[in-house]
């Protein structure tokens, strides 16, 4: 009889070995925490389908990002909810806009010690609920979607951000972004550009906590498959981020991250700019829906999942378990 010579579990005799040989270390420093932010209110507003996720007041919110980067987490991206939308999204480069409010606020209370990213979009602000404005033929007309992008960038470079990260999937929006910020003397301002993303599923909850209802005209709800990628597509989405990055990204992100690690590590072979991958909100919504009911372990599930994350080849990722990670991590690491 004979016996393999070579065992791999001598390697994963007792955690200290374990710990010596994992090839992927998942730390605060990976993350980056959403933080929704609404007007209007004093108190913040549990949202439904998000458990342990809030809309903001300013005041929360300012606590929260000084609690935040005390954790050591290094960054975090606002998301604003107006009170009024229009059908152009007007608040979103209003300076006195909630998005912008908030960026000068967190600003202010952190000052250089965190990264203040901010999603640079227009459906949080429009009564239709889509990403740009919608052309005579009913669609989302590109080009003139890109001059309010640009109108928004420098709103939130005026403000104060680190990062303006568009979402919005319009074509040219890397490059249109970057000559606003430029043209308004705005040239440290990075773009981390959402390039390879979904028209998801995965996105529900984040349109309650955000107050989205996308209009799809004639009564019928509406979805953004006629800017946002095919979930089919794997090679498009290499497309995306090649152009991103010859129009000026300075980062590039995969979205949603779980069903996409193929494209996560194929990005990651493509181009070496840093690479992020967003778990977003229906990935985090799952994993507390089956916890409440005792199916799985919340906390054993969040590591594992924003390790496998890094592990496709993300440098860094933006989830709604931020701040659960940050504190397992300070209180005895993350395994
Ligand atoms: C668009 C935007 C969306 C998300 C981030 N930015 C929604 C969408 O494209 O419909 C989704 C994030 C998540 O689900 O957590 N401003």
């Amino acid at each position: 009889m004979s016996f393999p010579t070579r065992r791999p579990r001598r390697l994963r005799r007792g955690e200290a070995m374990r710990r010596l040989v994992a090839e992927t270390h998942l730390t605060v420093e990976d993350l980056v925490a959403p933080l929704f932010v609404r007007e209007g209110i004093t108190s913040p507003a549990p949202i439904r389908s998000l458990p342990g996720v809030v809309q903001h007041s300013i005041e929360s919110l300012r606590k929260e990002c000084v609690e935040l980067a005390g954790l050591g987490v290094p960054a975090v991206i606002l998301f604003g909810v107006p009170e009024e939308k229009d059908a152009v999204g007007s608040c979103a480069w209003d300076p006195e806009g909630i998005l912008q409010h908030a960026i000068r606020e967190v600003r202010s209370e952190v000052g250089r010690d965190m990264v203040v990213m901010a999603d640079l979009c227009l459906d949080e602000f429009t009564d239709h609920g889509h990403c740009g404005v919608i052309g005579a033929d009913g669609d989302v007309d590109n080009d003139r979607t890109l001059e309010l992008y640009q109108k928004v960038a420098v709103a939130q470079a005026e403000a104060g951000v680190d990062i303006c990260a568009p979402s919005g999937m319009m074509d040219g929006q890397v490059a249109a972004i970057r000559s606003a910020l430029d043209s308004a003397g705005a040239q440290d301002t990075a773009i981390l550009a959402y390039s390879a993303k979904y028209a998801s599923a995965l996105y529900g909850p984040f349109r309650d906590a955000v107050g989205v209802e996308i209009d799809g005209g004639e009564g019928v709800a509406g979805d953004r498959r006629g800017y946002q990628q095919d979930h089919r597509n794997l090679r498009e989405s290499l497309l995306e981020i090649r152009d991103d990055v010859e129009q000026g990204a300075d980062m590039v992100m995969v979205k949603p991250a779980l069903s996409y690690l193929d494209v996560i590590a194929a990005a990651r072979g493509e181009v070496d700019v840093p690479l992020a991958a967003y778990h977003v909100s229906g990935e985090y919504a799952m994993v507390h829906a089956a916890a409440e009911r005792g199916w799985l372990d919340l906390e054993a599930v969040a590591v594992e999942q924003t390790t496998a994350i890094k592990r496709a080849g993300a440098d860094f990722v933006l989830t709604y378990f931020a701040r659960l990670l940050a504190e397992m991590a300070a209180d005895g690491g993350l395994r």
